[in-house]
């Protein structure tokens, strides 16, 4: 099994956490995401420990709640010592409505609308990442309205290619996110920042990717905002003591992906960090990092039933599912591999080549292509690996397909924590 939390019983069934993924399915019906709360906290325990160890101290992994945003991820971040990173006024809402507190969280965004600021700087959001100059001066006047000094965190693109897919490549010059270094723009950025009054620079902010394996490419990003960072030092004569090097490491899906030492990475980065600051004087700033994916995404499951197979004589298989682009748009998007298999079969041998299909009017909505699983009955429930990350959090309504529920399990017991979207919700907005 490509995890270690995953297993087949007796009965011949894939079990999650213990449980067995049909008798899932048959209580909550299918489509289903299933998300292991056992293995995100053992996620979260990585990053923390880790940066614990091996970096300055008051470093600490902030959760990125793009990847999964729901009520019920954040009692866990937070009792796991994470803080963590909203990107929009819905995620801020959620998390605080869960419990979690404003102070621990960091809000992002590359066009954070007037109320969003506003709000934020309200409700007492630790900390603001200020993507831009346009955003800067809202956030002043509504720091000064509400008579706080709001921490903010500068982004800035530090110019560098991760070699990661394109559409998640994000640390470039030419980026909408932030604002480049290597132009000089950023240290204009900084030097009207930190003359901006309301709020009070604490560090810069960039990241440069997802999906990324091997620490280089942090390493790169640390001697750039190392660089830049003495450059501020030496123009304006101010000192970052925090660096937020963005998201965190990639994930296997599937079994020739590399595997990730998160702990061995960061130390690396940590090793990395206190050269530089060494060779450039420069104190140890503590370092934030947002992870998303490498938290949840092992941690997710999406249990479908298959409606049969299909061959297309001289083509190929298809084997279809009741859900689809609709839950999970990565392949439609990314063309991302998953590893599928039969949760009702999962001890027989995987030998039906096959491309799993979604429902969408569209011949684009797939899961998998020129996969092996164990050939399927119409009713057995097929298993995608590895969803918990940029599935429910990308899921639509395309066609009018619900969203599924979402099943939280811990220490062999499940629980619902998002239920069936029905069509009274779907019509609940049209007047
Ligand atoms: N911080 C910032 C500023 C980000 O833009 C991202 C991801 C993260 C943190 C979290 O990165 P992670 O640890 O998850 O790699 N929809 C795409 C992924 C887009 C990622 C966007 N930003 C996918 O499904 O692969």
């Amino acid at each position: 099994m490509l995890y270690d939390n995953l297993s087949i019983n007796d009965k011949g069934h894939l079990a999650i956490g213990g449980i067995d993924a049909c008798d899932l399915a048959a209580e909550y019906g299918t489509p289903l995401y299933v998300l292991d709360e056992d293995q995100v906290r053992k996620n979260c325990q990585t990053y923390v420990a880790a940066m614990k160890k091996y970096l300055p101290e008051g470093s600490m992994p902030l959760y990125a709640g793009k990847a999964l945003c729901f009520r019920g991820i954040y009692p866990v971040i937070d009792s796991e010592g994470m803080g963590a990173d909203v990107v929009s006024g819905g995620e801020a809402a959620t998390a605080l409505s869960a419990g979690f507190p404003a102070s621990k969280l960091f809000f992002h965004g590359t066009n954070k609308t007037d109320d969003e600021i506003a709000n934020g700087v309200r409700q007492g959001i630790g900390c603001f990442v200020v993507d831009n100059t346009n955003e800067l001066e809202v956030l002043g006047r509504e720091a000064q309205a509400a008579g706080v000094v709001q921490k903010i965190l500068l982004r800035v693109t530090v110019g560098l290619d991760p070699h990661t897919l394109e559409a998640i490549n994000t640390g470039r010059v030419d980026s909408q996110f932030g604002v480049p270094i290597e132009t000089g723009q950023a240290l204009a950025f900084t030097r009207a920042a930190l003359s901006t009054s309301g709020v009070e620079v604490i560090g810069f902010h960039s990241h440069i990717g997802s999906q990324i394996f091997e620490p280089d490419s942090f390493c790169d990003q640390v001697d750039r905002l190392l660089d830049f960072a003495c450059s501020v030092r030496n123009e304006l004569g101010f000192v970052a003591g925090t660096f937020n090097l963005g998201g965190g490491f990639g994930v296997p899906y599937v079994e020739s992906d590399p595997k990730v030492d998160i702990a061995a990475n960061i130390r690396a980065i940590a090793e990395h960090l206190e050269a530089g600051c060494a060779k450039a004087d420069y104190p140890l700033p503590r370092i934030l990092m947002e992870p998303g994916r490498s938290i949840v995404a092992n941690a997710g499951v999406t249990l479908y039933a298959a409606g049969g197979t299909k061959t297309v004589e001289g083509y190929r298989s298809y084997v279809t599912v009741d859900g689809g682009m609709t839950d999970n748009p990565r392949y439609a998007l990314y063309k991302s591999a998953y590893t599928v298999l039969n949760a009702s079969r999962a001890s027989a041998p995987a030998d039906f080549l096959c491309t799993i299909a979604g429902r969408c009017c569209e011949s684009g909505d797939r899961i998998a292509e020129e996969i092996r699983i164990a050939e399927p009955r119409r009713g057995d429930i097929i298993a995608v690996l590895t969803t918990g990350a940029y599935n429910f959090a990308m899921s639509s309504n395309y066609n009018r397909v619900l969203r599924p529920a979402l099943v939280m399990v811990s220490q062999g017991k499940a629980r619902l924590a998002i239920r069936r979207q029905t069509i009274e919700d779907l019509l609940a907005l049209e007047l």
